[in-house]
């Protein structure tokens, strides 16, 4: 990263909410619901499905979790209706996990229940190093109780390998990323390189073990590792696919679907965009570039 990118990075909570939301938007499907169909649909078209993520975290407020639990047991009945190819994921701390741990597994129990009731599954992302264990205790439980259900594990973590272990043999389905948040070097791998070593180790670790693994990542050098691994184990198509973000390298995207790959887009909407967005930013090595643009309002 230049000393511009960083510097940028670091001034990024100065930067004005709106030149934040201007260059951030490719990243978002929109405010609302129906943006986020709009979205599926033209995906749909392009060979790929999707994962569908209701905006917000660290939630507060009893009644703003329970609100957004109920926001996600309707998610399930749209997506039905409408006939649209996708899943959906959630954040702990969306659900209350700050409030009282309790009250989280009793929301994530109702939409992981809701899931299986409308033949669909329910992915809980991995926030940051504090909420690991309680996503990994959670997903086991789901898992045998409704078997709707996925989680996600940090390559960075260097408790990854371990936690490859601890997944059931039956059933059990990750998916695999880099991990965005800044762990300290007491607990993860901060090198960039060593994140892609520790990456590659997790992908053969799952895929050797026959874990359904959605291979979630935009770094060219990964997707070749992961294509080479996938043809080295002989992994069937319906034991993988690979996943991205919204908005991330969709030039990519279409090398891997044209390679005959399946592929799953996450697509975020909602009115809470700011920390998903400012995370999302601090990952695009062209930030300074779009951000000084946006600030002199060119395109
Ligand atoms: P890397 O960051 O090295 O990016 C590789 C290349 O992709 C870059 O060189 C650039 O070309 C492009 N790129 C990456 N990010 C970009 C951006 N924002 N804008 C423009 N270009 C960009 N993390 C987590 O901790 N918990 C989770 O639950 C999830 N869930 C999740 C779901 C899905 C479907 C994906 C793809 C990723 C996540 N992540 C996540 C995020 C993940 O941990 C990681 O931070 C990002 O995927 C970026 O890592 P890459 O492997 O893409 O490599």
């Amino acid at each position: 990263m230049s000393l511009f990118t960083r510097m940028i990075v670091g001034m990024l909570p100065l930067v004005p909410k709106p030149i934040v939301g201007f260059v951030a938007k490719r990243y978002v499907a929109g405010v609302k619901l129906e943006n986020a169909i709009d979205v599926i649909r033209q995906l749909d078209r392009e060979g790929a499905c999707a994962t569908l993520d209701i905006l917000g975290e660290s939630v507060t407020d009893r009644g703003k979790a329970e609100w957004f639990t109920q926001q996600y047991i309707g998610l399930f009945e749209t997506i039905k209706t409408h006939n649209l190819f996708s899943t959906v994921s959630v954040k702990p701390t969306m659900l209350g996990l700050n409030i009282d741990e309790g009250l989280c597994r009793a929301n994530l129990d109702l939409i992981a229940a809701t899931a299986k009731a409308q033949g669909n599954t329910v992915c809980i992302d991995m926030e940051d190093r504090t909420t690991t264990d309680f996503t990994l205790s959670s997903y086991r439980e789901l898992l045998a109780r409704y078997g709707s259900v996925t989680t996600v594990l940090q390559a960075r973590m260097h408790r990854t390998l371990s936690d490859i272990d601890s997944l059931p043999g039956d059933g059990a389905s990750v998916r695999l990323c880099k991990g965005i948040y800044l762990e300290p070097r007491s607990v993860a791998w901060t090198e960039y390189h060593t994140i892609r070593r520790a990456y590659v180790s997790a992908l053969e670790k799952l895929l050797s073990r026959g874990i359904f693994t959605g291979i979630a990542t935009h770094d060219e050098y990964l997707v070749q590792e992961a294509f080479a691994l996938l043809d080295h184990y002989r992994v069937p198509r319906e034991k993988y696919e690979f996943q991205m973000l919204l908005g991330v390298d969709p030039g990519l995207r279409r090398l891997v679907i044209g390679l005959g790959h399946r592929l799953r887009v996450y697509v975020p909407f909602g009115k809470e965009w700011y920390a998903y967005s400012t995370r999302r930013l601090r990952e695009n090595p062209d930030i300074g570039r779009h951000v000084v643009r946006a600030f002199f309002g060119l395109r």
